[in-house]
């Protein structure tokens, strides 16, 4: 649910004035925008809008050429991109990028092992510490398979699967890594009409369950409008609408973009 109508909360992810250039390309251009706890932001825009750039951005593969990207009030620029998980700042990619040949179970215990902390003396070992952590890395990674309605596919080597069912193993893998930020680039490519049906319903629990904020980068209207608490929407690196689902469909700057009609 949203939260904007409560002006004391603090933000989970402040962008302000972000800004990237490519050469000659503005890829972004002063964007300005808040995500707030427990809700689903939607990013949309035509190709080349700018929107992965703005999820590297925020994961820190890419650098700004100005602004600043804060987490919780503080500014992550600071950070490597390394660091962005253990701060909980998960993400996936537009193109698939699971492990084809490991089983789910295994695609889906990398992620929970981010979260581990027992050094290297204690893993020779074996410690009870160690141990200890095992047992609680497992428990995440099957809370995160049972959350995305993976646990059926478990063994099953996640290059056999359906492209939806690919694409949940993602989001379970940074589930599992124990995110309070969640970026999912274009989850829905390629999805059918049920699995998109699904998606919605999994990105709603992990809203309402797990307390999770999520920016979608998204091209499916009917899933923005369904899924999404507030909307960014930008155009050639610049936001030019964002509020409501109901505010964003009306504007007359996103019916001339996004959809090719005259303003
Ligand atoms: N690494 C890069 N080098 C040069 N130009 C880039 C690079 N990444 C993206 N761009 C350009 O920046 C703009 C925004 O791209 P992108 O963020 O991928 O858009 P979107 O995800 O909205 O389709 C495009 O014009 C794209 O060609
Ligand atoms: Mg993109």
């Amino acid at each position: 649910m949203s939260q904007s109508s409560s002006p004391e909360k603090t933000s989970l992810l402040e962008v302000d004035d972000l800004s990237v250039q490519f050469g000659g390309i503005k890829a972004l251009d002063q964007v300005s925008f808040k995500v707030w706890p427990r809700s689903v932001c939607g990013l949309i825009g035509p190709n080349g809008a700018g929107k992965t750039t703005l999820v590297n951005c925020v994961s820190r593969i890419q650098p700004p050429t100005r602004g600043d990207i804060r987490l919780k009030g503080r500014s992550v620029l600071a950070h490597r991109q390394y660091e962005m998980a253990g701060m909980g700042v998960l993400r996936t990619f537009q193109n698939l990028a699971s492990f084809a040949h490991l089983p789910v179970w295994h695609n889906v215990l990398i992620g929970a092992h981010c979260q581990g902390s027992s050094g290297y003396i204690a893993a020779l070992f074996g410690s009870r510490q160690q141990r200890a952590e095992e047992k609680e890395i497992e428990a995440r990674a099957l809370l995160a398979m049972d959350r995305l309605s993976l646990t059926e596919h478990a063994s099953t080597p996640v290059g056999q699967l359906p492209a939806g069912v690919q694409r949940r193993v993602e989001m379970a893998r940074a589930l599992a890594a124990g995110p309070r930020l969640l970026l999912l680039d274009e989850p829905a490519a390629g999805l059918t009409p049920g699995e998109l049906e699904q998606l919605a319903q999994h990105i709603h629990r992990l809203r309402d369950e797990d307390g999770i904020s999520v920016l979608l980068i998204e091209h499916n209207m009917n899933l923005v409008m369904n899924v999404c608490d507030e909307l960014v929407v930008l155009d050639f690196g610049r936001v030019i609408a964002k509020g409501s689902p109901d505010e964003v469909r009306e504007h007359p700057e996103v019916l001339r973009a996004y959809l090719g009609e005259p303003a």
